[in-house]
């Protein structure tokens, strides 16, 4: 059977890693969370200095993007983790502080071109699920199978806030859900690549399924793709 490509797209916290994780190992396909290099480029500017709560000097963002080696391994229990220059950073990027960062990150033409040459390059033999925001509209844009996944606000929120309560942070609710609509209004409206569905994409409102049902929903329409090529 011919291996395809799966462009997996849509808002923050709608639960579009877990529907591509899932379809990629059930696939034996590559996995690849484009979200997590845009959350390691922030972190990296971060950490030099380059980057505070209402400025990010893109000079030296810029000079230095070439020295940015992001790359992912799998460890033991199965769970594939985020490497920045060889450096398991999985758990720093999931914080809010560089949620926020990457967002802003993500605004800059010059990391978005960066970062998308890279994820052509991990594609070019197929066989891979890669989720973010602009898979399938810039990265594989001729991408075999769209998926656009959505859900509510409120219950992305409130996934998002059950997330960062088992990492040991305690935001409120309130915080969390302003933070989604600030994400979403960000993502959307941004110059650069904005967060949009593709017209050959197909929507997936999961506010009201379960995870068992969205996952079966999606390898069904794997199956039918690879299946008829
Ligand atoms: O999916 P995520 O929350 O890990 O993504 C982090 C940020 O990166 C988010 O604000 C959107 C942005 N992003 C993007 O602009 N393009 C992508 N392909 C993936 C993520």
């Amino acid at each position: 059977m011919k291996k395809i490509t799966v462009a997996i797209d849509g808002f923050s916290s709608c639960g579009k890693s877990t529907i591509a994780k899932s379809l990629a190992r059930q696939t034996g396909y590559i996995y690849v969370d484009t979200g997590a290099m845009y959350r390691a480029v922030a972190l990296f500017a971060m950490e030099n200095g380059w980057m505070t709560d209402n400025y990010i000097d893109t000079a030296q963002l810029q000079k230095h993007l070439s020295q940015i080696q992001i790359s992912f391994k799998t460890n033991e229990s199965g769970i594939q983790e985020t490497y920045l220059n060889g450096k398991n950073v999985e758990q720093e990027i999931r914080s809010l502080k560089v949620a926020n960062g990457a967002s802003r990150i993500s605004a800059l033409g010059f990391v978005r071109q960066e970062l998308v040459k890279q994820q052509q390059l991990m594609g070019i033999g197929k066989g891979i699920v890669m989720d973010g925001r602009d898979i399938g509209t810039v990265v594989f844009p001729r991408a075999d199978l769209k998926i656009f996944v959505t859900a509510r606000p409120e219950v992305r929120a409130l996934r998002r806030m059950k997330e960062l309560q088992a990492k040991g942070e305690n935001p409120t609710f309130e915080q969390v859900l302003a933070n989604v609509r600030e994400r979403d209004l960000r993502d959307t409206t941004r110059t650069e690549s904005p967060l949009k569905q593709a017209e050959d994409a197909i929507l997936i409102d999961n506010s009201n399924m379960t995870i068992d049902e969205q996952q079966k929903l999606v390898l069904n329409l794997f199956n039918q793709k690879e299946i008829n090529g």
